[in-house]
């Protein structure tokens, strides 16, 4: 009787240790395929550009296909297990009737024992189904658990990593020093993004940064924002960066990437995104009105309250582009950087977003840097960076450097080398 058990547990480790594996895999493959659509869905119109929505479908079917197979392994190996411990029970069963049927024939024991014996057994075998089962679950929850620790065991993003020595800092000024940083991004070691890179930008100049496509400007300024992590020694303020946390940066620095982030939700809860503090119905009036967007919005269905859908896709590239401005006026950062920040809008609306900004600076004394391919965007910046293949090429006014043979001038004319 009491054999079942070991003989039921073999059978129920050998499930656990076989099908592990395979556990993890399925749940791999459907993250995969959870991301591939969301992929799809973000490029729908492009697919429908290309008519490519047959490789797409094919892709899928692919995929699809391999986790079926995957799938049918798994459940064809589970159904071989389960039945398995059925027939361990049935062997028993008729062994344990069968042995007590004889020694009761012999008169060893009594017809009453083969009885008590049988019902001794379907005892045992209730206890050791339920425990084969919470085997099973418990090995279920223990690749969930791996995923869950593997995932806490990654590293701590840097830019919200504690300073390992002397304490956070705080930003008083909002003067820039940069010297000598170096950065490659760490899936590419050996190529060096950004070179020798030395600056000093005085509290509230407004600094504008050209140069060609690729050469490294967003990743200069991610680099000034501790977003990624550069070799040399760069100073906010005054104050190392490394000492500065995230919550001090958040509050003082706001950048405006190339593509804003919108969630989806209503505008209005799109232009206060990420305030710590409570803000008032005009706070954020009067920041939609300094975007130029108010108009825009106050046209929408239900106004401010107008759900974005996800990306904010319902709206237009400059309209995205205005509200992720319209945070920079409620926000009034010490340090604003713009990454292309107005590059989606026409003349008119880029000019009169300047001037705010412009009006911005000189009530609040903000430093403003301006990364913009546009130039006539930086006309009227006190210097202009231009950087080419990760260094500082050229720097001074737009005049100076229209005027200067170089790679600004080549730009202004549009000079293609
Ligand atoms: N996350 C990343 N991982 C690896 N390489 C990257 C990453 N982001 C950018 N790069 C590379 O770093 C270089 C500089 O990119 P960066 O985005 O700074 O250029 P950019 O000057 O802003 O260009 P653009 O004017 O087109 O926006 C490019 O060669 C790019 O391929
Ligand atoms: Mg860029």
């Amino acid at each position: 009787m009491i054999l079942v058990i070991p003989v039921g547990m073999f059978i129920v480790f050998r499930q656990i240790s076989t099908q592990k594996g395979i556990r993890v895999e399925l749940m791999e493959t459907k993250a995969e395929m959870d991301g591939t659509m969301v992929e799809l869905l973000g490029g729908i119109e492009t697919i429908r550009t290309l008519d490519s929505a047959q490789a797409e479908g094919g892709r899928i079917e692919a995929r699809s296909e391999q986790l079926r197979k995957k799938e049918m392994r798994h459940h064809r190996a589970m159904a071989f297990y389960d039945c398995l411990k059925f027939v361990n029970e049935a062997v028993f069963s008729v062994l344990v009737i069968g042995i007590s049927v004889v020694l009761a024939s012999q008169r060893v024991i009594t017809v009453g024992t083969v009885l008590t014996a049988y019902l001794c057994f379907t005892q045992l075998t209730g206890p050791l189904r339920e425990l084969h089962r919470i085997l099973d679950e418990f090995s279920e929850c223990i690749v969930l658990a791996d995923d869950y620790f593997r995932m806490v065991e990654l590293p701590l993003d840097f830019s919200y990593q504690p300073q390992a020595s002397g304490p956070a800092g705080r930003l008083e000024g909002n003067g820039i020093e940069v010297c000598c940083a170096d950065f490659s991004y760490p899936e590419k070691p050996e190529e060096k993004i950004l070179q020798g890179i030395t600056l000093s930008i005085r509290p509230g100049a407004f600094i504008g940064i050209a140069g060609p496509s690729g050469c490294g400007k967003s990743t200069l300024i991610k680099m000034l924002d501790k977003l990624e992590q550069a070799q040399g020694e760069i100073r906010l303020g005054g104050v190392e960066l490394s000492r500065l946390s995230r919550q001090e940066l958040a509050e003082n620095v706001a950048l405006v990437p190339q593509t804003p982030f919108l969630v989806a939700d209503t505008v209005y809860n799109n232009i206060c995104y990420g305030m710590k503090r409570q803000v008032s119905a005009e706070e954020v009036r009067d920041a939609a009105r300094k975007a130029n967007i108010a108009a825009d919005i106050e046209k929408l269905p239900g106004g401010y309250a107008f759900v974005l859908s996800e990306g904010g896709t319902n709206l237009s590239g400059g309209q995205r582009q205005r509200i992720a401005l319209a945070r920079v006026f409620l926000r009034k950062p010490k340090i604003l950087i713009l990454d292309e920040a107005t590059s989606a809008l026409d003349n008119t609306s880029e000019k009169y977003i300047q001037s705010e900004i412009e009006k911005m600076k000189e009530a609040c004394g903000t430093t403003v840097i301006s990364i913009a391919h546009r130039l006539t965007t930086l006309q009227n910046c006190d210097e202009i960076i231009v950087i080419d293949k990760g260094r500082i090429v050229q720097r001074g006014a737009f005049q100076e450097l229209a005027a200067t043979p170089g790679i600004f001038r080549d730009m202004a004319l549009g000079i293609i080398k």
